[in-house]
């Protein structure tokens, strides 16, 4: 079987393509990425020139780019990673978050209708939910909760989730859509809150919480989310959602003081500055269509996900170095270097 992962030199893509080639040895995984800011080629250092893995660089918005890649490798499934992933940079510059979430997306689907894809899986988030209420801890999203996206990251994910299920009523077109909820682990972009706090920490800079930091999110370590779209694309039927949570929600701040104790550094280092605009409150997601009708949960814990990922970062110094060492200064200045820390 040809599996082609779109994004798979990001975070989460190549979790997911590191996890299928050893679950699946005898598949051919090839993975097209066009190495924005957050496609990291070094990423890929242990499985790239490894024989049934195939790395291109390309858009998914480039349509003839991807009808020739689809010419030629026929995938008997994709997977589509590949998207803008931050919100705070949505908010910077909603644009190119329409072009690749949307039009990507869209140039992705109908290369598979050409090709009679056998399976399009679109990984998406809980963010298009909206947010939930701090002071009603009894409500989670579902599947049926209404799409009630807040910054164009969500709106641009929300779009494209209606236009794959769009595809499947119409054209027949077999896709399903996961919504997960936050990840984290190894090789996650040191933009995001958990790499940003533990690159800071160690360099003993301060760390940013924005607001009151009271804001909830659900944590689920990446290796359980590569696994929940394996049993998706396994057992799922076409034309469902599944959500896919961790079932670990934490105010941002209990997670900042806990990286802080991992780390050994004194909680004097975090400062809060201001909101982010439009900022969600709390998100918690309800897997329990995943776990009752496919057997998936989450295995591993926040304790033991959390101890993993600090020691990646650790030991990886050199990868995520390189990064904040280079265009990232730019962008950390423009985000950061205004934000008044608040008292
Ligand atoms: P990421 O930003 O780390 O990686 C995105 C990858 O997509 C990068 O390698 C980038 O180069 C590539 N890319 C961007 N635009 C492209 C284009 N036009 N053509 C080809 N490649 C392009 O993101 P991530 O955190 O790994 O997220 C992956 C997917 O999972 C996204 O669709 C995101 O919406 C979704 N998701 C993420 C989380 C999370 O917590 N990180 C949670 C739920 C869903
Ligand atoms: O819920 C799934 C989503 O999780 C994914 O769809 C997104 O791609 C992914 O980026 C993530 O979105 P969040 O906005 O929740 O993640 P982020 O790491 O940016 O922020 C997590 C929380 O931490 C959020 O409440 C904002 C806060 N935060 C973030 C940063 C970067 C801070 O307080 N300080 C920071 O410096």
């Amino acid at each position: 079987m040809t599996v082609l992962v779109t994004g798979g030199a990001g975070f989460i893509g190549a979790n997911f393509l590191f996890y299928w080639l050893k679950a699946h040895p005898g598949d051919r995984v090839v993975c097209v990425d066009r190495l924005t800011y957050a496609g990291n080629l070094s990423t890929l250092a242990a499985v790239l020139g490894r024989p049934g893995f195939r790395f291109i660089r390309a858009d998914i918005c480039c349509r003839e780019g991807m009808e020739r890649l689809f010419r030629e490798e026929r995938p008997d499934v994709v997977v589509n990673f590949a998207a803008e992933s931050h919100v705070d940079r949505s908010i910077d510059g909603p644009e190119v978050f329409l072009q690749t979430n949307v039009m990507g997306t869209a140039a992705l689907l109908d290369a598979c209708r050409k090709y009679e894809t056998p399976r399009f899986h679109q990984v998406s988030t809980d963010e298009v939910y909206g947010d939930l209420p701090l002071e009603r801890p009894d409500l989670r999203f579902t599947e049926e909760t209404p799409l009630q996206a807040s910054s164009p990251y969500s709106a641009s994910k929300a779009a494209a989730d209606l236009l794959v299920l769009a595809y499947c009523r119409t054209y027949g077109l077999p896709a399903t859509v996961s919504r997960c909820s936050n990840n984290y682990g190894p090789f996650q972009f040191p933009e995001k809150l958990i790499p940003l706090m533990i690159a800071n920490a160690l360099q003993d800079k301060p760390l940013p919480v924005y607001g009151t930091g009271r804001n909830v999110r659900d944590w689920l370590y990446v290796e359980d989310h590569c696994r929940a779209i394996d049993v998706i694309l396994q057992r799922g039927r076409p034309g469902e959602v599944y959500n896919i949570g961790g079932n670990h929600e934490m105010e941002n701040i209990a997670l900042v003081r806990r990286i802080c104790q991992e780390l050994g550094k004194p909680e004097s280092l975090i400062a809060y500055v201001a909101d982010r605009k439009g900022h969600d409150l709390r998100y918690a997601i309800d897997s329990g269509k995943l776990q009752q009708e496919l057997g998936w949960q989450p295995e591993t814990s926040f304790e033991e996900g959390i101890r993993r990922t600090v020691r990646w970062y650790l030991e990886n110094r050199s990868w995520w170095e390189e990064i904040v060492s280079g265009e990232y200064r730019d962008y950390y200045q423009k985000m950061y270097g205004d934000r008044q820390a608040l008292s």
